[in-house]
């Protein structure tokens, strides 16, 4: 049984809180608030749960094992910082740090200590992404072309990070583990309507090996709640929408060139000299599991500590978001030139 201390329990809080708290193999000893509403809150609900003001009770206490941290994206390094330092295993929301020299001095530090570090990519332990991720691995999708995906809605609008820190670290997570590879350039535009400096919509170009190409749209200023990914394959193409009831829906579509034999050209084609066959079959919808992801990823948490095997949203998942973010966001910065990543991180990761 890990006893853990889960700091920040504002809007997303709660939902690892609850799950963490419904671990057979884990359970939250304390929470730690800076609001006292929010501790009020966390009282009402978790009687076993002590809830305190200061992080340093937590640290006093050699029972707890490991922390959750659930703080805006600013505090996570030096929270995790200090956690792993007391020696204590840590799950951070995403974004894992603020800059890829955050993240290293966290990974170099978690190594050193024999410490799980983990992030709150979410998506990686939906049971949609692990189906997609199935399919391409197959390679029933064939070749993969390009990608893309939209996170819209009217809110929540932020003030201590911008759309893209807020909502692409689950596009671009979701894109590296799809792909398996990380982007090597990105082009980035967005604008900031409602407070000076922060964006509130950003569009980003990301370019990965093999010349697949994904882009990604993200905005809290939208009328629409759209939380959807599109991806086109040489074979099939699919598209996962998190909002529906069908979540994936794998379509037996494409164009095929050369022309397979038998095929017969359409009339314009062959006029035209063009040699591609059109090809639109069934659409199939896959059972998914019911699981909800959270618990799922709670559940690596507690695992990836009992095995010492590091998890799947581990330190290189967190290091490729935050060198992609970091990379968008000199783009944004300067009028949106493409930043090779290789341009501002010359040295792999350690
Ligand atoms: N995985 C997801 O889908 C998802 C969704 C939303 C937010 N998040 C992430 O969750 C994290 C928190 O976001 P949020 O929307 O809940 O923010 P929030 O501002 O609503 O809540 C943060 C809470 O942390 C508390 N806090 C701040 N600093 C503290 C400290 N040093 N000690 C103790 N308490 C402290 C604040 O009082 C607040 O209640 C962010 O990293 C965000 O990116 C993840």
């Amino acid at each position: 049984m890990i006893a853990l201390a889960q700091i920040g329990c504002g809007y997303w809080g709660p939902n690892l809180l609850r799950n963490f708290s419904a671990l057979p193999g884990a359970w939250v000893k304390y929470v730690v608030e800076t609001s006292e509403t929010r501790r009020r809150y966390v009282e009402t609900l978790y009687p076993a749960t002590q809830v305190v003001s200061s992080i340093d009770a937590i640290y006093r206490d050699p029972e707890v094992t490991a922390v959750v941290v659930a703080t805006p994206a600013q505090t996570h390094f030096t929270l995790a910082l200090q956690t792993l330092q007391s020696g204590r295993h840590v799950f951070v929301e995403k974004p894992l740090a603020m800059s890829v020299s955050e993240v290293d001095t966290l990974a170099a530090l978690a190594a050193k200590q024999r410490l799980t570090l983990m992030v709150g990519h979410t998506f990686l332990y939906n049971p949609a992404v692990l189906f997609l991720k199935q399919l391409i691995d197959s390679g029933e999708l064939g070749r993969i072309y390009y990608l893309y995906a939209q996170r819209l809605n009217l809110g929540v609008v932020r003030s201590d990070v911008n759309a893209l820190w807020n909502l692409a670290p689950h596009d671009v997570s979701i894109f590296n583990f799809l792909l398996g590879s990380a982007p090597t350039a990105v082009v980035a535009h967005g604008t900031d309507y409602l407070q000076k400096g922060i964006e509130d919509v950003v569009f980003a170009h990301l370019e990965y090996p093999g010349q697949v190409r994904a882009s990604l749209h993200v905005s809290w200023l939208d009328p629409n709640k759209v939380r959807k990914v599109t991806l086109v394959g040489s074979r099939k193409m699919v598209v996962y929408d998190d909002v529906a009831d069908d979540k994936l829906v794998v379509y037996d579509k494409g164009i095929d060139s050369p022309i397979p034999p038998g095929a017969e050209l359409p009339f314009d084609q062959t006029a035209a000299g063009m040699k591609l066959v059109y090809r639109s079959g069934d659409s199939h919808v896959p059972k998914l599991p019911a699981v909800e992801p959270l618990r799922e990823e709670a559940r690596a948490f507690v695992e990836a500590i009992a095995t010492g095997l590091p998890p799947r949203s581990g330190t290189e998942s967190g290091r490729n978001v935050v060198a992609a973010l970091q990379a968008a966001s000199l783009s944004l910065k300067e009028n949106s030139r493409r930043v090779q990543l290789t341009e501002i991180f010359p040295k792999p990761a350690p």
